[in-house]
């Protein structure tokens, strides 16, 4: 079973590829209703009406390495076996937002998996992109914005040894405070 981060990376790095400066990750466990909600938002280059149509169909890319793109096909597929759906709104020079839904509950749904490895794996690499994450577990919130560390931080990268071990505890312990409030 694949876990739901690994998803979650493809499509940001889709962000990534289509020039976004930044992206939002948003994810919403809201356990009474039963549903996973995973939202990321870019402001990269967006697509046409007519690449939005075809995109869920894995022989549709703009890779130049291979013929097909299956990064968006399979989180659709992921997300229709668990009684969701997967939706893409798109403008071109504006952005692009995809929805994922998901049964909270249901048995083929995989976990989330190493979400804030995920997020540091985007954060450190080499392009230069902010990413706005939050997360919500019944009405509890986690958010972190990179753009806003940034800001404290002043010269020094979000790379620096101390800053990424700042992000890498931070992201965990916030993610953990949200699931420990949860089984208490
Ligand atoms: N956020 C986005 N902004 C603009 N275009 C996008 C975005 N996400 C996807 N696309 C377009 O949709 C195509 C298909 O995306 P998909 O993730 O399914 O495959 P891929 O990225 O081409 O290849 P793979 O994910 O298998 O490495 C991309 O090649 C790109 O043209
Ligand atoms: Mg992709």
């Amino acid at each position: 079973m694949r876990e739901l981060s690994l998803h979650i990376l493809d499509v940001l790095e889709n962000s990534v590829e289509a020039g976004a400066t930044r992206v939002e990750l948003l994810v919403e466990e809201d356990l009474r209703g039963d549903i996973l909600r995973i939202t990321v938002s870019d402001n990269g280059r967006g697509m046409s009406e007519d690449l939005v149509k075809r995109v869920l169909d894995p022989f549709v890319t703009s890779r130049k390495t291979r013929h097909v793109g299956l990064g968006l096909p399979l989180f659709a597929a992921a997300a229709r076996r668990c009684n969701g759906d997967l939706h893409i709104q798109s403008n071109l020079g504006v952005g692009t937002t995809v929805i994922a839904t998901f049964q909270h509950s249901h048995i083929d749904r995989a976990p989330l998996g190493d979400v804030a490895g995920t997020l540091l794996a985007v954060i450190l690499s080499e392009r230069p992109v902010d990413v706005c994450y939050k997360h919500t577990l019944d009405g509890r919130t986690f958010e972190l914005d990179t753009a806003e560390v940034r800001q404290e931080l002043g010269e020094v990268p979000l790379s620096h040894p101390l800053v990424r071990e700042w992000l890498e505890t931070t992201l965990r312990q916030g993610l953990a405070g949200l699931k420990d409030a949860d089984a208490a």
